[in-house]
């Protein structure tokens, strides 16, 4: 039996080299030439050291291919496509189209078509409907398994997920087809319908975010009190009911999912005819809170105009720490502000690739002890935990806006100004 994977990007290539360690031969297919190509040697483009080994191990039980009709091969078709946001919040399915319209042109009649892409509400029985109405002899069935995994930890998350879930319309054989593809803990896995499981995905990441907004409200008022933000994130955590995930306060989310999906619960409420209040205010927290380090920057020198010519050097410009995707970046959203002002920025983020540095137009650093050294204001928009290796005297007479409340006590000691989301503002008398 083999199996073909749509879509080659974080969830295609965990989804399909969790199936390769499971023992099944894959078909991987994307429209991307040149991803085929180094796919086909064994290399990832994305940061995903984990992925890349194991289909190092297994290359000869794989096949990466742009040509669609390859799909034909396949008694099971995981769709695993982008879904970007459109300027007006809904989602693209472009994509994802060109993805239904290969799989109703290239696959067999009894195909099972298990879809892993972010899709809006009904757009799963729509498919199943078109499908029933082009394909009327023969059954193929289609599947929303919706994908819960993070960047960074993908093939983890798809090994070992918290749960499993399948929406659609069931039988025994089907139920049971799906357990045994997916060999994890059955407590984890919910069957229910297409609208639930569609709905579900977009309920968690907007739970998530919902509590990132919240702390960083919280850190707000934590730091005119002069109380500590990460002190009341452990009391909140230990209580099961709130539990400790994104419960980081920071400069807020970014990245591929949570900005996206935001809003594309919001417009899809809203042509509902609901009014997601708390889905918008956890927007309009996060969009404020992308811009606290400029806010604060601005409030210190009363406008940008004294640090025209002044060295700034940001740190990390992925979205998040442990990655080095800048899909999403909340660094680069506020480069881009800052560039229209000042003249002398810099950058340093090890994971980011030096191509989309280079195309960032600044000067790059690739020793930290060297961008510290060379520059007065350093913004911290993610957890290079790095930093706190150097000598605390580099820090001597900095200026530090600090995203996410990296740095160690000592070496805050040693600036002139030092600012988180965490500690509020520490000035050196
Ligand atoms: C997220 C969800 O975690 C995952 O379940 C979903 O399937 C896709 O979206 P990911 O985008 O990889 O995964 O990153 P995540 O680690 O959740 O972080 C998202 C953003 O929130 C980042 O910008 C991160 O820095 C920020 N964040 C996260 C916080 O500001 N505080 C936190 O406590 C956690």
């Amino acid at each position: 039996m083999k199996i073909a994977v749509v879509g080659l990007g974080y969830v295609g290539l965990a989804v399909l080299a969790n199936l390769l360690e499971n023992g099944y031969e894959v078909i991987g297919f994307d429209t991307d030439s040149y991803k085929v190509a180094a796919l086909n040697d064994g290399k990832i483009l994305i940061s995903e050291p984990k992925i890349e080994k194991v289909l190092q191990k297994y290359l000869e039980h794989v096949t990466f291919t742009t040509r669609p009709s390859e799909l034909t091969k396949a008694s099971i078709i995981y769709i695993c496509v982008n879904t970007p946001e459109k300027p007006d919040w809904s989602v693209e399915l472009k994509y994802f189209n060109e993805a239904k319209d290969s799989v109703l042109k290239y696959s067999d009649h009894e195909t099972l078509v298990i879809i892993k892409s972010t899709i809006p509400v009904g757009t799963s029985r729509k498919m199943q409907h078109e499908i029933d109405v082009k394909r009327p002899t023969g059954r193929i069935r289609v599947v929303f398994s919706p994908e819960f995994l993070r960047q960074g930890y993908a093939l983890d998350d798809v090994r070992n997920p918290s749960r499993l879930v399948f929406g659609g319309e069931f039988d025994e054989a089907l139920k049971i087809k799906l357990s045994t593809i997916n060999p994890v803990n059955q407590n984890k896995i919910i069957f229910t319908d297409y609208e639930s499981a569609e709905l579900s995905k977009y309920s968690s990441n907007n739970f998530l975010a919902l509590k990132i907004s919240y702390i960083n409200e919280i850190s707000m008022l934590a730091n005119k009190v002069g109380a500590n933000v990460d002190d009341i994130k452990k009391i909140m955590a230990l209580d099961p009911r709130i539990s400790d995930g994104c419960l980081n306060a920071g400069v807020g989310f970014g990245g591929g999912c949570f900005v996206k999906d935001t809003k594309a619960l919001y417009q899809q409420a809203k042509a509902l005819g609901v009014d997601a209040k708390i889905i918008k205010a956890s927007i309009d927290r996060n969009t404020e809170q992308n811009r606290i380090l400029l806010t604060k920057l601005d409030e210190i020198y009363k406008g940008f105009k004294k640090i025209k010519n002044e060295s700034i050097l940001i740190v990390g410009l992925s979205f998040k720490g442990n990655c080095g995707d800048v899909r999403g970046s909340i660094a680069i959203d506020n480069l881009r502000v800052m560039e229209r002002q000042c003249n002398n920025i810099s950058l340093y983020d090890p994971l980011v690739n030096k191509e989309t540095l280079k195309s960032l137009d600044h000067k790059i650093f690739t020793s930290l002890e060297e961008a510290i050294n060379n520059n007065k204001i350093i913004l911290i928009f993610t957890e290079r935990t790095e930093i706190n290796k150097l000598d605390d005297e580099l820090f001597e007479k900095k200026i530090v806006l600090d995203g996410r409340g990296i740095l160690e006590q000592s070496k805050i000691k040693e600036c002139a100004y030092y600012y988180s989301p965490i500690l509020g503002e520490i000035k050196k008398r």
